[in-house]
C-alpha cells in the first residue's frame, strides 16, 4: 500500500478512502482541482492528510499554471490555494498547510519560474515528511498513558489514513499496542459516513490490535458495564481553550467519559491547534447532504423529501477532556496558558 497521500511522477496520488474497505483504488491527480473534488468528497480525510493534500494540491497548481508572466503566474496560484481554501471548513490543517505554502511562495518571489516550482514541490513533501515524524512523536507520548490491559474506546478514522504517518489517536493505540501493554479497542461505526466500521475496522485489522466493533449508539451501555478504561479521539480543530472539533460523536462519548470516570483524551498535532480562536463557538462546523444520513452507501434507509440534520463535526468543551496529547508533550488543563506557551516564539 502506497501512504495515504503520495507525491508521484509529478501527481499527487491518493487511496480513494470511499472505497475501502471493499477496493484499494488510488487516484492520481495531476492539476489542483482534482485534489479540490478528493477533499470535498472525502476520498482524502482526515485532518493531517486534508493538510497534506492541500500542500500537493498547491504544489499542482504552481507547476500547472500556464501564465509566464511572473506576476499572472502569482495571480493563477492565488486563485487556486482559494479554491482549495474553499473545499472543507472545519479542519484547521488545510488552512494552516496553506497559510505555510501561500508563505514559501511569496518568499521565493526573487527567483525563477522554474526554481520556484522545484521549492514549492520540496515544501510539499517536507510537510508529509514532517508529519510523518510528529506522528511518531504523539504516538510515543500518548502510549503511556494507557494502562496495561484496558480497553479503549475510539471514534471515526484517526489512523494511516488520516495522516501521511501512523495515525493520531490510532496512533497512540498502535504504539501501546506494539509495546506489549495488551491493550484492546472498542471502535464506534461513526455515521453516517462509517469512518469507523469502514476505515478504523480495517486498520485494526492489518495492524493485528485486539478490537471490537460498535454501533454508536452502544457507547453508553458498553461504558456502564464497566468495559471501558480509556477514551481516545482525534481533532479538527482544538481552540486556544482546549475546546475540540472532531467528528460527529466525539461530545457525545466525552459527556459519557465524564459520567462513568473514564479518561477522555485527544491527540492532535500543533498544527490542528487554532490558537487565533479563543473558544470552541467559533469553529466553522460544516453540514453535509441530506442524502448521507437518508441513506446508507448508495441504498435508502428514509422516506424521500425529509428534512435531516448532518453536521459532519462536534465540539467538546475543553472541561470534558483529561488531557491533549501532541507530539511536544500531553498538555493537562488548565489548558489555555499551556496552549498558548507552545506557540510562543
Ligand atoms: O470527516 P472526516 O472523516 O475528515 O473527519 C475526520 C475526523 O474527524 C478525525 O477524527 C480527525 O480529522 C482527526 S484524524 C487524525
Amino acid at each position: 500500500m502506497l501512504p495515504t497521500v503520495a507525491w508521484k511522477n509529478n501527481t499527487a496520488v491518493m487511496i480513494d478512502q470511499r472505497r475501502l474497505p471493499g477496493q484499494e483504488v488510488y487516484i492520481n491527480c495531476k492539476n489542483y482541482r482534482q485534489v479540490v473534488d478528493c477533499i470535498k468528497t472525502l476520498a482524502v480525510r482526515g485532518a493531517p492528510a486534508i493538510g497534506v493534500a492541500a500542500a500537493y494540491g498547491t504544489a499542482l497548481a504552481v507547476l500547472r499554471a500556464k501564465s509566464r508572466d511572473k506576476t499572472k503566474f502569482y495571480k493563477e496560484v492565488a486563485f487556486a490555494i482559494e479554491e482549495l481554501r474553499q473545499s472543507r471548513p472545519t479542519a484547521v490543517n488545510l488552512f494552516w498547510a496553506l497559510d505555510r505554502m501561500t508563505a514559501k511562495i511569496i518568499a521565493l518571489y526573487k527567483l525563477s519560474l522554474p526554481e520556484i516550482k522545484k521549492q514549492i514541490v520540496k515544501e510539499a513533501r517536507l510537510i508529509e515528511k514532517q508529519d510523518i515524524l510528529i506522528n511518531t512523536r504523539m504516538a510515543k507520548n500518548g502510549a503511556k498513558l494507557l494502562r496495561k490491559g484496558s480497553t479503549v474506546m475510539t471514534i471515526c478514522n484517526t489512523g494511516v489514513l488520516a495522516t501521511a504517518g501512523v495515525g493520531t489517536a490510532f496512533g497512540v493505540l498502535n504504539e501501546a499496542h506494539k509495546q506489549g501493554r495488551k491493550i484492546s479497542v472498542v471502535a464506534c461505526e461513526t455515521r453516517p459516513l462509517l469512518q469507523g466500521s469502514r476505515l478504523t475496522a480495517w486498520e485494526l485489522k492489518r495492524a493485528g490490535i485486539p478490537f471490537r466493533l460498535i454501533t454508536d449508539n452502544m457507547s453508553c451501555y458498553i461504558m456502564s458495564k464497566g468495559l471501558i478504561q480509556g477514551v481516545i479521539a482525534g481533532a479538527d480543530r482544538i481552540t486556544a481553550n482546549g475546546d475540540t472539533a472532531n467528528k460527529i460523536g466525539t461530545y457525545m462519548l466525552a459527556v459519557l467519559a465524564k459520567n462513568f470516570k473514564i479518561p477522555f483524551y485527544i491527540c492532535a498535532p500543533t498544527s490542528t491547534i487554532d490558537i487565533t480562536l479563543s473558544s470552541g463557538k467559533l469553529i466553522p462546523i460544516e453540514e453535509r447532504k441530506a442524502e448521507e444520513v437518508t441513506g446508507l452507501q448508495g441504498v435508502k434507509t428514509a422516506p424521500d423529501k425529509i428534512k435531516v440534520y448532518n453536521p459532519a463535526f462536534d465540539v467538546t468543551p475543553h472541561e470534558l477532556i483529561t488531557g491533549i496529547i501532541t507530539e511536544k508533550g500531553v498538555i493537562r488543563p488548565p489548558f489555555t496558558g499551556k496552549l498558548k506557551k507552545l506557540f510562543a516564539k
